[in-house]
């Protein structure tokens, strides 16, 4: 039998694909550290687990295709307390921001559009565009400049009669940057002029430090009909596993295109999203010490990783990761030997390679993405452990 091209041209998630590495030497009895992968440490709040114990469920039936309403008004609620101007007709519930990008690439683009993307990006965008057959087309951006975003020259210059939108995640992962209110700006004057959506995951919002906050394309009202607006549990409120995300527009047709697609696949699980109001409904200060939080495992982790000999690393706005550039040719060989080859006290740690989180072949060959998801101490060890495995590595640039 064959399988279609579009299957198997799907990438491996580059994050999970060391994962038997890890296991071996977790087997040998070595301690791994993961900084790989953005699976948040904090306690989810009580009050979702306690909203799904005291629901008194007969039938666990299907709820609706939109989404529990409840929940919808909760978002609509939240959005209204940041100042974004969503009612509960404008959202629509879905299995996690994952499912809500792949409607979104799919409602803006037919195959073998494209969509505008800064690199490097959440890999898994690859993934969602590919079985619609969306071309990425990137946006490169530099360490160096702190991940910034290029001029409006650039950005436009790599416009074509085939790109229907941007996709951007702001606060951003892999290199935790945060794009100013004028880049934002910039990238909605672009949208306007040049007719293009605007897919903006804004899934890491809440997580921005040094006093800053993220500014949300829902903020611009000048093109709200263009925003597709996206959204999760997930990171949020530590609720990765409950699969609850949304997608938001003011924009009719692509509302009425997302509910197509959520009739086609029924609905999310219904006691989810019982959680998931309970968790909307948290006061807002409910952030601020997990805020605080991620600020001092971000400043231990870059502080240690600036001291190091030959690493380049910009200290990130916000998320809970870092793109950091090592003094190695190839990150992924050096992933795998930390796993297979090293370790120091009983302990290594485990790295994802960003090379695949770049569209350009070649870029991001010697760049690591840290995720700062352990408790403070523990970064502290790893980070020591990071410094010993790059003056031991047999493949380090002098
Ligand atoms: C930038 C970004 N967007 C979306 C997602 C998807 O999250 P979920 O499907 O768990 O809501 C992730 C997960 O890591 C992410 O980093």
């Amino acid at each position: 039998m064959i399988i279609s091209s579009r299957s198997a041209a799907m990438q491996a998630s580059p994050i999970r694909k060391l994962v038997p590495y890890a296991n071996e030497a977790k087997k040998r009895g070595t301690k791994v550290y993961h900084l790989n992968i953005g699976q948040p440490d904090i306690e989810t709040p009580k009050v979702f687990l306690e909203a799904v114990k005291q629901t008194d469920v007969k039938v666990l039936a299907y709820a609706d295709s939109n989404g529990w309403e409840p929940l919808r008004e909760s978002i609509s609620n939240y959005y209204k307390r940041i100042g974004l101007p969503y009612e509960t007709e404008d959202i629509i519930i879905t299995n996690g921001g994952s499912e809500a990008l792949q409607w979104a690439m799919l409602i803006a683009c037919d195959p073998g559009e494209e969509i505008l993307v800064p690199e490097p990006f959440y890999t898994n965008y690859r993934g969602f565009a590919a079985p619609y057959l969306v071309e990425l087309k990137p946006i490169t951006t530099y360490p160096q400049d702190g991940f910034a975003l290029p001029d409006r020259p650039t950005i436009e210059g790599l416009i074509t009669e085939k790109t229907r939108g941007f996709v951007l995640s702001n606060p951003g992962n892999p290199a935790g940057a945060v794009y100013s209110r004028e880049e934002v700006r910039r990238i909605a004057d672009i949208a306007r002029d040049r007719n293009l959506f605007i897919i903006a995951d804004e899934v890491y919002r809440e997580f921005c430090y040094d006093g800053k906050t993220a500014t949300s394309f829902g903020s611009m009202t000048d093109v709200l009909d263009r925003v597709i607006l996206i959204d999760s549990v997930s990171k949020r409120f530590s609720a990765c596993g409950a699969r609850i995300g949304s997608l938001t527009s003011k924009n009719k047709k692509v509302m009425a295109a997302a509910l197509k697609l959520g009739q086609a696949r029924l609905c999310v699980p219904t006691l989810e999203m019982i959680g998931s109001k309970a968790l909307f409904d948290l006061d807002p200060d409910y952030f601020l010490p997990i805020r605080q939080e991620y600020e001092k495992r971000r400043n231990i982790m870059i502080d240690a990783l600036q001291k190091m000999e030959g690493v380049l690393c910009e200290k990130p706005g916000g998320a809970f990761y870092a793109t950091a550039k090592l003094p190695i040719d190839n990150a992924e060989d050096f992933a795998i030997w930390l796993l297979t080859d090293f370790e120091y006290q009983g302990k290594t740690v485990m790295l994802a390679p960003v090379e695949n989180f770049y569209q350009t072949p070649g870029m991001g060959r010697d760049e690591v993405r840290v995720a700062y998801v352990l408790k403070a101490e523990d970064i502290e060890d790893a980070m020591r452990i990071l410094k010993v495995a790059l003056d031991r590595y047999p493949g380090r640039k002098s």
